[in-house]
């Protein structure tokens, strides 16, 4: 299976983790269509960890807790296909899964055919209870294996936190994600500290093998099973355009039941999803804050200036400010390729109000808050 941009979804971890059911399933079904978020690109609905039974049956087969999914997980799958969405599911290269169900070691080929069976579109393959002596490397490409034997189109998100030096062997396994880093919690500090994972390994990113930062916190407001700290609605705004502007998957976590509007404008902004799936998937430039000069945080510790190429020509710039002094920078047209040599014009739009911005002496100048962000695009045309 070949996926062109960064899948987007929801999944039950962030909010519900354990607590999972059919009713949560269905009502999650139903709102990702009528609140507009399927029409927007959320497609996939993805269930985690501990959907299952802590034995497999007779047979070896996994089995689906029937208090939790009493009519049975195809009839799930069928119900979320019905709305016109895919459906994903999750299980683990080691013995048990995190949450200590069973995992799929040993059982690769028998439990793909078992999710090919139930209409699974996606499978979350994390990475806990390996067992010794086994690598990462041949416990992905099993079940990349197993799974295309199925015949079905499935999406392979692997999820060894980067562990094991992923990044130098997950492409060659036949993953369509895998997660960079570590657990997101609902904290700024853990907001943070992931972005400057993404941002120290340089946004290792390509189509068909998205760099995942882990699933958004955006609109959990405090509640969630993930949550520590609500953030704000700048916060928010900061982690989701920094996770649109990197190229990482964007699998909600919040209860999309009771997205309240500063989630909803966050999650349904066009413009910023536009950028994140646009189809060359270019890897965002760093532009570093010892090129950018008069800053106010000197060291540039946690701030990010990302330039990004996008498919017809224009260009998206972000600034993030994730540290707690005010950031300073600029961007002239010599930064981004357009000291050009014919007459080139350019018009910038400021991607979260949606308004064209005056520059002075064609240079983008902007004073950035903490914990703030600004994301632009740059429309290029000819003559
Ligand atoms: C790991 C993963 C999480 C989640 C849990 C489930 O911690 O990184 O995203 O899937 O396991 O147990």
């Amino acid at each position: 299976m070949f996926v062109q941009s960064p899948p987007m979804g929801f999944n039950t971890w962030n909010t519900f983790m354990e607590e999972i059911n059919e009713d949560l399933i269905k009502s999650t079904a139903d709102m990702m269509v009528e609140s507009g978020l399927l029409a927007a690109g959320y497609n996939y609905l993805v269930i985690d960890d501990c959907w299952a039974l802590r034995e497999r049956d007779a047979e070896g087969n996994l089995v689906a807790d029937p208090e939790k999914f009493p009519s049975g997980m195809k009839a799930v799958a069928d119900y979320v296909h019905s709305k016109g969405l895919k459906f994903g599911m999750y299980s683990c290269v080691g013995t048990m899964t995190c949450a200590r169900y069973p995992g799929s070691y040993g059982h690769e080929y028998r439990d793909a055919k078992t999710f090919a069976d139930w209409g699974v579109d996606f499978l979350k393959y994390d990475y806990c209870f390996r067992p010794k002596n086994t690598k990462g490397v041949d416990l992905y490409r099993k079940m990349a294996i197993a799974l295309k034997k199925t015949g079905r189109d499935i999406l392979f998100s692997a999820c060894s936190w980067g562990h094991d030096e992923t990044k130098e062997w997950i492409d060659a396994t036949g993953a369509n994600m895998w997660r960079a880093t570590g657990d997101i919690k609902e904290s700024w500090q853990h907001i943070r500290d992931l972005a400057r994972q993404g941002a120290e390994m340089n946004f290792r990113n390509w189509a068909n093998c998205f760099a995942d930062l882990d699933m958004l916190v955006v609109g959990m407001n405090g509640e969630g099973a993930c949550s520590i700290t609500a953030c704000n609605a700048d916060e928010y705004r900061t982690h989701f355009g920094f996770w649109a502007m990197a190229g990482s998957p964007l699998m909600i976590g919040c209860d999309i039941r009771k997205m309240d509007e500063t989630a909803k404008e966050i999650l349904f902004n066009k413009d910023i999803i536009a950028i994140n799936q646009d189809s060359d998937m270019n890897r965002p430039l760093q532009i570093a804050a010892s090129d950018e000069q008069g800053d106010w945080n000197e060291s540039g510790e946690d701030t990010y200036t990302l330039v990004k190429v996008l498919e017809n020509g224009d260009i998206a710039v972000g600034f993030f400010n994730f540290s707690e002094k005010k950031m300073r920078r600029y961007v002239t047209p010599s930064m981004l390729g357009l000291d050009a040599d014919m007459p080139i014009q350019f018009k910038v739009k400021d991607l979260w109000n949606g308004e064209y911005v005056e520059l002075s002496n064609e240079t983008l100048f902007r004073i950035i808050q903490p914990h703030c962000c600004e994301i632009y695009r740059y429309e290029v045309a000819n003559g």
